[in-house]
């Protein structure tokens, strides 16, 4: 099966109306579409995560606008329905900003493929961190499904892989929800590039057996210092990363970076339901994590490589 279109993965149809998306719950073992008839219908499939990752999430939001617009509801309201169903990813609230002035099935729609343009520039920097014979890893799902088409992280791989510079990925499954087991595995195996499930807590241990040359994620929210909101589990990962010597990148489009929130004290981590989890006894879901910027070798955006201090590079 070829790279996904980025119209299979969201998009808007005016005849309806309404925002079409691919079911993320169900990949890979189905491939079935939901149709969101309004805005609250779309807050709720993000809330629910039938559509996720960062840039997708505010891709999807910018389409929610124009159909809110299409069928004449309040604006205002459709705004605050959509902000209000995910509380980490800045893509969410930055693509609402973006839409105010020209809430157009056109103006959405050039949202989305400026989104995946940026995706596609990144991507070449991105492979400038890769030499030949890298071993990656990557956490969660930073693919053409979190971001709408192409990928960050995994854009970052596949551009590595054209060139001939990567042997193999680690994919962390990614509990609870497994983004990484089901979808970057699935995407990885569309685009030939060789790759490995691995349990999350067994990501330490193939470090020091030397397995590990770099660790690549994308990111909900870089703050203007650097420090950086991912998947539960980053965090970790950069941790075991230091301690062996190995560098973490992160790879994100520009409407990921918040220049308005001074560090990662101030990101709001979402906290899921504990029953994603555990059914069966108490729990903690905390969806996101954050990284401190000392733990992050680089941050790719479609600007170019970004090193520290992150405070001067990333303005
Ligand atoms: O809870 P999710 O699946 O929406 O979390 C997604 C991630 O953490 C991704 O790594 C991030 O959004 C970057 S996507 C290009």
């Amino acid at each position: 099966m070829a790279e996904l279109e980025p119209e299979q993965i969201v998009r808007l149809e005016e005849d309806g109306p309404a925002v079409v998306l691919l079911d993320q719950r169900l990949l890979p073992h189905d491939v079935v579409e939901v149709r969101c008839a309004s805005a609250a219908e779309l807050a709720e499939a993000i809330r629910a995560m039938v559509v996720r990752g960062a840039p997708a999430i505010g891709v999807a939001a910018a389409y929610g606008m124009a159909l809110a617009a299409l069928r004449g509801d309040d604006l205002e309201e459709a705004e605050r329905v959509l902000a209000a169903s995910r509380p980490t990813a800045v893509n969410l609230p930055w693509a609402l900003a973006a839409m105010r002035d020209e809430p157009t099935p056109e103006r959405a729609r050039a949202l989305h493929e400026e989104e995946v343009d940026r995706c596609r520039r990144m991507a070449v920097h991105a492979a400038e961190l890769f030499t030949p014979g890298t071993r990656a890893l990557t956490h969660c799902n930073a693919g053409g499904l979190a971001t709408a088409g192409y990928g960050s992280a995994v854009g970052a791989l596949r551009a590595a892989a054209e060139q001939g510079l990567l042997e193999r990925v680690l994919v962390d499954e990614t509990r609870p929800l497994l983004q990484g087991a089901r979808l970057t595995a699935w995407e990885l195996e569309q685009a030939g590039i060789p790759h490995t499930v691995i349990a999350d807590s067994a990501a330490g241990a193939l470090m020091a057996h030397g397995e590990v040359d770099l660790v690549v994620t994308g990111a909900d929210r870089i703050a203007a210092n650097g420090d950086t909101a991912n998947k539960i589990g980053t965090y970790s990962l950069a941790v075991l990363a230091a301690h062996h010597g190995i560098p973490l990148y992160v790879v994100a489009p520009s409407s990921t970076v918040d220049l308005a929130i001074a560090d990662g004290s101030a990101i709001p981590i979402e906290e899921r339901d504990p029953a994603e989890v555990s059914e069966r006894f108490p729990a903690r879901n905390p969806a996101f994590d954050v990284t401190p910027a000392a733990l992050i070798g680089a941050i790719v955006t479609e600007r170019g490589i970004h090193r520290p201090p992150y405070g001067e590079s990333l303005r």
